[in-house]
């Protein structure tokens, strides 16, 4: 049997990495579908090389666009690839529009599919992201869980019990198998930042994309800075909205290029405090116990509040909290961390897949 990974955003190839690890300790016959969402060498190659991932047996080179053109190249040119190499199973991750496509095609053309890091719900279909979960994990045959609330949201979408498996986060795998390497010291001296600073990372729609809520970020993001000397490594959805609300190299801020994976979390591990809006950041800055500020109104990861560093705040309210922030330093409220995050979830995965690839019934 062959199984198909599709991967296509830098969130996809963490989440994967310990996926295609085990899979290939088990001896299952697999390959990678990179659709090409992410192209520039920083948010991509540069995470095949960390995470030391194979080479994809394709690259879809889809691009970037607008959700209807972006999802329409990707229908087309995974279609050609999955009947190409009629997959045994199609594995796809997170919420990206190439995890919605690659599900979609799958089960129009009824290729068996698996969802790594299902059940996730902000309640905000206002976010791309939740409406590609919900049609994902509707579609899905296997569904891979982090979090045990995941299974009541699941199940109230009418998702069948026995599909879903609670088996931790890998990307917190991925965390674990890199924190041999994350050394914060060269990594800040390179970027010209004392030893302690604070990290940044922005790109949600709702906070990049129109003028006023840019500005209105920007603005608490420089109030930060003049707290703890800030460095901003800008996903390029940002660039050009976040300078000219005035996000622009100074005395304090230092705006640079995405960092590779093992660059990044060096830099997070050694940070005083992350002010971010990605849903990974918030799961490695509660592994890190390093205080982060999440700048929405809502988050699919509750479970980083409950059980670690992680508080949601308004771009108004950003500069108090993070006065108490690094007054404070990093406590978890539970004092334990999220059930099974334990850097096992990737081998979890890989047993359910080779026991349902060799038919085994799962069912309760
Ligand atoms: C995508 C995901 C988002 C995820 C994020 C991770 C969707 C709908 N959104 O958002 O959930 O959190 O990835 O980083 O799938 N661009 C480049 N170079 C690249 C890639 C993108 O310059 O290599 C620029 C392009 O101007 C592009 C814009 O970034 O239009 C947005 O890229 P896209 O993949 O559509 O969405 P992201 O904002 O990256
Ligand atoms: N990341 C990185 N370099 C950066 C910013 C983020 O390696 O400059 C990593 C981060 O550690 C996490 C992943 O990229 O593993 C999260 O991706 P992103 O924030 O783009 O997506 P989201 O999680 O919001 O979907």
């Amino acid at each position: 049997p062959l199984v198909l990974h599709v991967l296509g955003a830098r969130p996809n190839f963490v989440k994967a990495a310990p996926v295609v690890r085990a899979l290939g300790g088990l001896g299952v016959r697999q390959g990678i579908i990179h659709t090409g969402q992410h192209y520039d060498a920083l948010m991509s190659d540069v995470f095949f090389q960390d995470l030391a991932l194979p080479e994809p047996l394709a690259n879809l080179a889809v691009g970037s666009g607008t959700h209807a053109k972006q999802t329409a190249a990707l229908l087309v040119g995974l279609e050609e690839v999955f009947t190409e190499h009629d997959p045994d199973l199609v594995v796809v991750y997170g919420d990206v529009n190439s995890t919605l496509a690659a599900i979609l095609v799958a089960a129009k053309l009824g290729i068996p599919s698996a969802h790594v890091e299902a059940g996730l719900r902000s309640f905000d279909r206002g976010m791309p992201e939740e409406v590609n979960r919900i049609v994902t994990d509707a579609l899905s045959d296997l569904l891979f869980t982090t979090s045990p609330d995941a299974l009541q949201f699941l199940a109230a979408e009418g998702v069948a019990a026995h599909k879903v498996h609670f088996v931790g986060n890998p990307m917190i795998d991925s965390l674990f198998s890199a924190m041999p390497r994350l050394d914060p010291a060269p990594v800040a001296e390179r970027l010209g930042l004392p030893s302690r600073y604070a990290v940044a990372t922005l790109h949600r729609p709702a906070n990049v994309d129109s003028p006023a809520a840019a500005k209105e970020l920007v603005d608490a993001v420089l109030a930060v800075a003049e707290r703890v000397p800030l460095v901003v490594p800008i996903h390029p959805r940002g660039r050009t909205r976040l300078a000219e609300a005035g996000l622009v190299d100074g005395p304090t801020v230092k705006v640079v290029d995405p960092l590779g994976y093992v660059d990044f979390l060096s830099l997070v591990r050694g940070a005083a405090l992350v002010v971010t809006d990605s849903g990974g950041v918030q799961e490695e800055t509660t592994m890190l116990g390093v205080p982060c500020l999440t700048v929405r109104p809502n988050t699919e990861r509750p479970v980083t509040i409950t059980h670690g560093t992680n508080r949601l705040v308004t771009p108004a309210l950003l500069p108090s909290a993070a006065d108490k922030a690094l007054a404070d330093g990093a406590a978890t409220p539970s004092g334990e961390l999220p059930p099974l995050w334990d850097g096992a979830a990737g081998p979890r995965i890989a047993r359910v897949i080779a026991a349902w690839l060799k038919g085994d019934n799962l069912s309760p």
